[in-house]
């Protein structure tokens, strides 16, 4: 593992305990009580799971995957945090959804996990911390049936670029990508006034085309691609949550915050 990947995972690790205690974006509690973590989005645009074996990507500490498996999927989580893991499947085994975790970077697996699925998922903020796209996309193809399919929903690489200003929403950000760009902050999305021991971490920037081009490469074909003017959270400060639970910037309706692609193996 490089030294930016190592670095990241510091921070991951550390993240995991911030994380439990960070009851507005992961309520533990109402998980434990069968609250699903799942967003229509994904619910609708995946579909019936059922007797599947679906294998999700970058996982964290398993809510999404654990979900998956309440709906009924043979489900397997992937993250390279040892903290995330060892909690996902404490989660699993208080609440017997007999969801699996394996801990590994995604770079890594197929020489860790043996076997097919039918869906690979990943969502959510997972694509930023991926250097190199081309091999993701052939990790993806790699563990897919012939007929399955790959999911993702993330975040817009357009809405990453904005920020909020008196003045409005401004450009601060590269669309395509620069190499790794270092980040050194307190906190998280989840918790942004936690104080943290691993402050600095490594992202990279993905154009839609990265992602269109990293699946085609890997023998995919595309099925759909969805570009969404909402947020599933409060991305940016000036976001106001709609009756619809859809987060978006007043006046802006115009802007991609969220995308959503789906891909089938010939
Ligand atoms: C923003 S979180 C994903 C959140 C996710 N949507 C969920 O279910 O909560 C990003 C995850 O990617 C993981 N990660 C980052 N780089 C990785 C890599 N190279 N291989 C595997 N996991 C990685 C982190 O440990 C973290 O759990």
């Amino acid at each position: 593992m490089d030294g930016y990947r190592q670095t990241n995972l510091a921070r991951w690790d550390e993240l995991v305990g911030v994380h439990t205690r960070a009851r507005d974006t992961y309520d533990l509690d109402a998980f434990r009580a069968g609250r699903s973590t799942l967003q229509p989005i994904e619910i609708e645009e995946v579909g019936d799971v059922r007797g599947k074996r679906l294998l999700h990507l970058q996982c964290h500490f398993g809510m999404d995957t654990i979900s998956w498996a309440r709906q009924g999927a043979a489900a397997v989580g992937v993250d390279f945090s040892a903290e995330a893991i060892s909690l996902a499947r404490r989660l699993d085994e208080d609440l017997g959804t007999g969801a699996k975790f394996v801990c590994s970077d995604v770079y890594d697996l197929p020489g860790k996990l043996e076997g097919a699925f039918d869906i690979v998922f990943t969502s959510y903020g997972v694509l930023c911390w991926l250097s190199d796209l081309a091999a993701w996309g052939k990790v993806i193809s790699h563990f897919l049936s012939p007929g399955g399919f790959f999911y993702i929903v993330e975040l817009h690489p357009v809405g990453g670029m904005l920020d909020d200003r008196d003045e409005g929403l401004v450009v601060s950000e590269p669309y395509f990508d620069v190499g790794p760009i270092e980040e050194t902050r307190d906190g998280s999305y989840a918790d942004p006034s936690a104080v943290v021991e691993h402050k600095t971490s490594y992202q990279w920037r993905h154009s839609l085309a990265d992602v269109v081009n990293a699946l085609a490469d890997s023998g995919l074909r595309v099925a759909f691609l969805h570009e969404l003017p909402f947020s599933t959270f409060q991305w940016l400060p000036s976001m106001v949550k709609g009756e619809d639970g859809w987060w978006r910037v007043p006046g802006h309706d115009n802007v991609p915050f969220l995308f959503s692609l789906k891909a089938s193996k010939p």
